[in-house]
């Protein structure tokens, strides 16, 4: 549940506005005032104050024209905003061109990359940081660029401006390149496939890191997507494609890229190294702290920042990563049985006051969650500081790239850590680089130093037992990093996790008013034997009604098709089945409410034992004899110990009806849930009741799968 108080806030509105109820603040605002003015000055904080109310409206806590300029700033730059917002200024053509194509003496390095969770960005960064540390100023101009910000029409000129460009690409969705990416190398690859322009990037030395996960299908499409379009134009290759794998450890591979990197370009640009990248520069990397005296103010600044937010997000605005909407929890139930060992909820959001917040079936919502209680005192404890210690992070001038925005504030370090520290995943080389600076005791000291270069080493005590940074924090107590430290490059920020929505805007029920998630509750015991509580979906688990969330809405494109006499399949086990309750309420409403007449819809659901997991069955069961679906097959895998019956074998046992869906003009399919083995599987039934069923070769099936996909009549939510 919400650590501090009922309702918090994030990004820019959380720095932003002040609350109502004036007078129990005056010695808080002179405070304020004199802080960021410098100046205890009654006439320049009043003038500072005037200038606010005239900006906010009813402004109970007076904040100089400074502050706010501040506030705004700081906020308006931070990548979520940026990812979300849509507040990022538009970069210009000039800003996007080469800017030494003139100069022949400086090599123009152009780190272009396409990022969803910002790990491609922050290589990225540090790729601009360690090349300009390397060859020096002299020798060469680095730079990294979102490929966001390259759009269609800008494309040619910026990038055959280019001498030598690494792209940096992630792998999304089902072999997709992320959100912001998708514009860009749609044009790579029309442009390069339509084969007229084969020379325009001629001038261009180029190569490839991938950012993916083997264990999905299409393992780094997205990148090899680039590589090969990129050659296709003319590029030429410096070295071949290299594909990270987040599945084992992407930060290694990334290291050995780098290394590669550094030969390919001495050897084609004639480079010199001037000097190595050197130590990991922690002073560099961390925030300087702005320390609060009073942590009642802190607490009180604290609680008006959420109330302003909150209200903010009351308006039509709307509500986005970088300001989500503060969101309060309807009711939360758990879904499986008593007899299961594991659980699985369904979180009701109330989204009724916000009017900006809107969504419709297939959707995604973004939730930030916060870190668990206990696990916050324990990393309030091996930092040595009191949670109620109050601070504000102040991001230095001289600041690299890659250190992120500050978070707003002042806040106290508990609610700091429990909102932003990502403390339950690995803890990056850098951050052992950074801790070891810090440990008192020699042999910790000497260990971590050796784990943070050493990568046998690294792999086996961190990646391959997928130790979280916080067990390795309490094996080496000894280093305490400072606060600045710790939250600029020790703990990485925790990032929100995505939810297929599984409700309708057209319940008959409950109308737009409601977003429903179906949450799955992650805890497995690791390697080392320490159990991993999933963040998120532990702390949806304990949400109680009236607490308060940050949550925004992803658009997606998983939707039924327009014709609503189109005939489709649901094929969603487990937590994959969340859009398709969605789906099934809008169908139920469609033919209730508007009187329609539907096409056919098959069910597949799957789970493991009847009696434990059968999630929504009586929703499922009054859609079929209420005919908003057609039919519904339900495999469970653990009710037989003989024989485990999955989806996919589901769908060979109504391989006539699955076929002829498929091979109707309008049909189509679509799958939710576990990418890693449960889509694949599926996609190989389809295969094969394509070849049983309709004769078919499997080169002529794999066809058919192919059109449906680029039809968007064969979708797929998976994760
Ligand atoms: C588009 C999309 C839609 C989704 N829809 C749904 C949905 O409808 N329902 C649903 O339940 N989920 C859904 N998910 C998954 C969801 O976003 C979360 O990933 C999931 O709830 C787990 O998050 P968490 O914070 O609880 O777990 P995390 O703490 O993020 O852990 C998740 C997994 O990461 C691994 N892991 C991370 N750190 C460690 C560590 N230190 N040690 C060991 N293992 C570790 C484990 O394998 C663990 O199972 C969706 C995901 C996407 C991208
Ligand atoms: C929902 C989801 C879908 C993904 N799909 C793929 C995929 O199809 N292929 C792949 O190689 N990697 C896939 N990945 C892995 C990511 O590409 C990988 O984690 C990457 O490091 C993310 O980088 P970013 O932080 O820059 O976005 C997926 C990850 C998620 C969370």
């Amino acid at each position: 549940m919400p650590s501090s108080s009922s309702s918090f806030s994030f990004g820019a509105g959380g720095g932003r506005g002040r609350g109502a109820n004036g007078g129990g603040y005056q010695n808080l605002i002179a405070s304020k005032m004199e802080e960021f003015t410098g100046t205890s000055d009654a006439l320049t904080n009043a003038c500072a104050f005037a200038l606010c109310a005239s900006v906010v409206g009813l402004v109970a806590l007076k904040l100089s024209r400074k502050t706010m300029t501040m506030m705004i700033e700081r906020s308006a730059t931070t990548r979520e905003q940026e990812r979300g917002g849509g507040r990022k200024p538009k970069t210009t053509l000039k800003e996007l061109k080469c800017p030494s194509a003139s100069d022949d003496e400086k090599v123009t390095i152009t780190f272009y990359y396409g990022t969803q969770t910002g790990t491609a960005e922050r290589y990225a960064n540090t790729l601009v940081e360690d090349a300009q540390k390397r060859y020096g100023l002299k020798q060469i101009f680095a730079r990294a660029v979102d490929c966001e910000d390259v759009k269609p029409d800008v494309c040619e000129e910026v990038l055959s401006s280019e001498k030598c460009a690494v792209f940096l690409q992630s792998t999304y969705g089902d072999g997709d390149p992320t959100d912001g990416s998708a514009d860009f190398c749609r044009w790579l690859e029309e442009t390069a496939t339509d084969g007229r322009m084969p020379d325009m990037l001629e001038d261009m030395h180029f190569c490839t890191f991938g950012l993916g996960n083997r264990s999905y299908e299409h393992f780094n499409a997205a990148a090899k997507q680039v590589d090969k379009a990129i050659s296709g134009l003319g590029g030429k290759k410096m070295m071949k494609i290299t594909l990270g794998d987040d599945d084992k450890s992407l930060e290694e591979d990334f290291e050995e890229f780098k290394e590669a990197l550094w030969r390919q370009l001495e050897k084609t640009f004639q480079l010199k190294a001037e000097g190595e990248e050197g130590d990991f520069d922690v002073e560099k990397h961390s925030y300087a702290i702005r320390k609060e005296e009073d942590a009642e103010k802190v607490n009180e600044l604290t609680k008006i920042r959420e109330r302003k937010s909150f209200e903010m997000s009351r308006g039509s605005e709307i509500p986005t990563q970088a300001k989500p909407y503060a969101c309060p929890i309807k009711s939360r139930k758990e879904l499986h049985a008593g007899k299961s060992d594991r659980s699985c909820v369904h979180v009701e959001f109330d989204v009724s006051q916000c009017k900006g917040l809107t969504y419709e079936i297939g959707d995604h919502l973004g939730v930030f969650a916060e870190n668990a209680p206990d696990v916050v005192d324990r990393v309030c404890k091996l930092l040595k500081v009191s949670k109620q210690t109050p601070m504000e992070l102040v991001r230095r001038d001289d600041a690299p790239k890659s250190l992120l925005p500050v978070f707003p504030g002042p806040i106290s370090v508990g609610i700091a850590v429990a909102r932003y520290a990502d403390v339950l995943s690995m803890p990056r080389k850098t951050a052992i680089k950074a801790l070891a600076s810090f440990a008192t005791n020699k042999k910790e000291a000497k260990e971590l130093d050796l784990l943070a270069v050493d990568k046998a080493k690294y792999h086996a005590y961190v990646a391959d037992p997928h130790r979280s940074l916080l067990e390795v924090m309490e094996k080496f107590p000894s280093a305490v990093p400072t606060l600045g430290a710790f939250f600029g490059c020790v703990a990485g920020r925790l990032q929100p996790r995505y939810y297929s929505i599984s409700s309708s805007p057209k319940d008959v029920t409950n109308g737009s008013g409601i977003v429903t998630a179906t949450v799955a509750v992650v805890k497995h015991k690791t390697k080392t034997g320490r159990v991993h509580e999933g963040v998120c979906s532990t702390f949806l688990q304990n949400v109680r009604e009236g607490d308060r969330v940050p949550v925004f809405v992803r658009k997606a494109t998983f939707k039924l098709p327009k014709d609503v006499k189109a005939p489709v399949i649901l094929i969603g086990p487990g937590t994959g089945y969340a859009p398709f309750r969605g789906f099934l309420q809008e169908r139920e409403y469609l033919l209730k409410s508007k009187k329609q007449e539907l096409g056919e819809c098959m069910l597949f659901f799957g789970c493991r034992k009847e009696e434990h997991d059968y999630i929504y069955r009586d929703e499922m069961e009054n859609a079929l004899s209420e005919k908003v679906i057609t039919s519904l097959d339900v495999a469970f895998s653990r009710d037989d110990p003989k024989k485990k019956v999955y989806v996919q074998d589901k769908i060979q046992m109504k391989a006539k009806d699955v076929y002829k869906i498929l091979r109707s003009p309008n049909g189509a399919v679509y799958v939710c849930g576990d990418a890693k083995h449960m889509s694949r599987d599926v996609n190989r039934a389809l295969l094969q009741v394509l070849q049983r069923e309709g004769e078919y070769a499997i080169h002529e099936a794999e066809e058919i799968i192919r059109r449906l996909v680029v039809d968007k009549r064969y979708m797929k939510d998976v994760w």
